[in-house]
């Protein structure tokens, strides 16, 4: 079993029957909703899903898990995903196959928010390994290009593909993924982005994180906020 396998068996432990359970996106993700399905159909496991992309949520249905469409949610009770980076103050950067809409709504919705992740996540500052992907209404990026420019951001819309044209997401946003060479803090940067106006969501998922398992050379270790 690898480490991403081992920390998703852990957090689905703290599924219950009876719960509305958040299904997060990627490798990591994917066998968290691999073993609740798991848990349905061999422990008896009653659970309700709901899922941050469309891949997820192909995935949960491909496995049976019931899930409900996001928009007829007001809360849910756990929510369970990956990160492309965490910090030791357990901020997030997450979106890098740009779901991170739904993401972050899940993560704020959730009661608790259980990041997993194998050690390669774990970042001394938000931004160091990744480049920060930022949502925005196509119309505004070269405003918000230019805003974020002032506070030392460099970068550029990301491409489609095909390199042929941009990338679009699934709610017809196109993504700055930019880098800042100095060294703002995560608060300092997300309350900057958020009240840049144009901009639909960004990946800094800012103290929304409850708890982080993080599994190294088959060893989990629990990290609360
Ligand atoms: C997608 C994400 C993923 O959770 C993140 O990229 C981690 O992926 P993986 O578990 O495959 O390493 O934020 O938007």
């Amino acid at each position: 079993m690898n480490d991403k396998q081992l920390v998703a068996l852990q957090a689905a432990k703290y599924a219950e029957s009876g719960m509305l359970i958040g299904l997060g996106t990627g490798s990591t993700a994917n066998y968290f909703i691999d073993e609740l399905a798991r848990l349905q159909r061999d422990e008896g496991l009653k659970i309700t899903t709901v899922a941050s992309s469309t891949i997820s949520a192909l995935k949960a249905q491909s496995l049976h898990l019931p899930i409900v469409a996001l928009e007829h949610i007001s809360s849910i009770d756990l929510y369970v995903d990956g990160a492309d980076e965490i910090s030791p103050e357990l901020t997030l950067l997450k979106g890098r196959g740009s779901d991170l809409v739904k993401e972050k709504l899940l993560a704020k919705a959730a009661t608790t928010f259980i990041v997993v992740a194998d050690e390669s996540k774990l970042v001394s500052h938000i931004g160091q390994n990744f480049v920060i992907p930022i949502e925005v209404i196509p119309f505004a990026w070269q405003l918000i290009k230019q805003s974020l420019e002032k506070i030392g951001a460099q970068g550029d819309l990301r491409p489609n593909a095909a390199k042929d044209g941009f990338w679009v997401t699934s709610h017809g946003s196109y993504v700055l993924d930019v880098k800042f060479e100095n060294s703002l803090d995560a608060k300092t940067l997300n309350d900057f982005i958020n009240n840049t106006p144009g901009v639909v969501e960004h990946g800094i998922f800012y103290d929304l994180t409850d708890a982080v398992l993080i599994a190294s050379n088959g060893i989990v270790c629990e990290r609360r906020a």
